[in-house]
């Protein structure tokens, strides 16, 4: 029931599974309980990792002579430590494709680890547009009021919502990897409220409190955008990013033939 991390860490035990829940970019430590064992089984140490597809011894520790030996390096890029009195494992700057089955081998006995990593989830950006009184759409309403936008790029499985105070005002749910998801939100202008946009995933939530300042100038001062133009401004900062991510996942797939592909893109209009 140890727990060196940084930000977030849960330990259960489940059917002698330790449920472990971390954070990506963080870093973990498996702790070793082997005070049961007599001594003259301990000099040897093994642990071992198992994934979707993948099934690998990962790094062994002879405890008599010090001798750590790295398996299957190709995963784990010097990101594995091993204690060398008591076999605890750390893995640092965690990937969520390390997620899966951990466990250790001494003699006979094994301890699981169930360690599941989650994604970092940006903080949502809130953003003014305004139609432009001086456009022919524009009507005296929304000279009045306060047109947001707030977003997130590069998400997946996650919810993002509006509140006011504590109270829930709209949200939306997108599953699968998209690269922006945009929730509208009007407001008074000059109302003094405290607005928040939210976005979470089943892990964690980040948080964005509407800065009053941003509707108390008069829209007409304001840099004007449409509803669209703000998105398409958006999805064009995140464009890079997720060009690069398309090419990693074609690269994936095409190594992987008959993988499914999961990127998709969620551009308004
Ligand atoms: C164990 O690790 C410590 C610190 O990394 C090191 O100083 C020590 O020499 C190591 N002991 C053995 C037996 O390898
Ligand atoms: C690990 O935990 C996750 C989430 O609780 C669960 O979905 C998964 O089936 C578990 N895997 C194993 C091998 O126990
Ligand atoms: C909100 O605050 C500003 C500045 O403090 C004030 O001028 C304005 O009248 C307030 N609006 C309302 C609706 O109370
Ligand atoms: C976000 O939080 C809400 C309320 O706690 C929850 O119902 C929803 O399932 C969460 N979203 C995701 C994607 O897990
Ligand atoms: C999107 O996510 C991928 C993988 O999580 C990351 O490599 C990439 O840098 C992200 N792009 C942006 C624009 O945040």
């Amino acid at each position: 029931m140890f727990c060196i991390l940084i930000f977030f860490c849960f330990w259960h035990l489940v059917d002698g599974v330790k449920i472990v829940t971390v954070m990506e970019g963080d870093s973990v430590t498996l702790h070793t309980d082997v005070s049961d064992i007599p001594i003259y089984y301990k000099h040897y140490i093994e642990w071992r990792f198992a994934a979707e597809d993948t099934r690998v011894r990962v790094i062994s520790l002879d405890v008599m002579t010090g001798e750590i030996i790295y398996y299957n390096d190709q995963i784990f890029i010097d990101r594995l430590q091993i204690n060398n009195q008591t076999g605890s494992l750390t893995i640092s700057n965690i990937r969520t494709t390390d997620s899966g089955l951990y466990h250790y081998q001494v003699h006979r006995f094994r301890e699981y680890f169930n360690v599941t990593v989650y994604a970092r989830l940006p903080i949502p950006v809130i953003t003014r547009y305004s139609t432009c009184s001086s456009s022919s759409s524009g009507s005296s309403s929304s000279v009045s009021r306060c047109s947001l936008l707030c977003s997130v790029l590069n998400v997946s499985d996650v919810t993002l919502s509006w509140y006011k105070e504590n109270s829930l005002l709209s949200s939306i749910s997108v599953s699968d990897v998209i690269s922006s998801v945009s929730l509208h939100l009007e407001v008074e202008y000059q109302d003094n409220n405290t607005y928040s946009c939210v976005v979470n995933n089943s892990f964690i939530d980040q948080t964005q409190h509407l800065d009053t300042e941003l509707c108390q100038t008069h829209p007409d001062i304001v840099h004007c955008y449409s509803f669209t133009e703000a998105v398409i401004r958006l999805v064009v900062s995140a464009v890079v990013g997720v060009a690069t991510v398309a090419i990693v996942v074609y690269d994936i797939t095409s190594r992987r033939a008959g993988k499914k592909r999961r990127t998709s893109q969620s551009v308004p209009e």
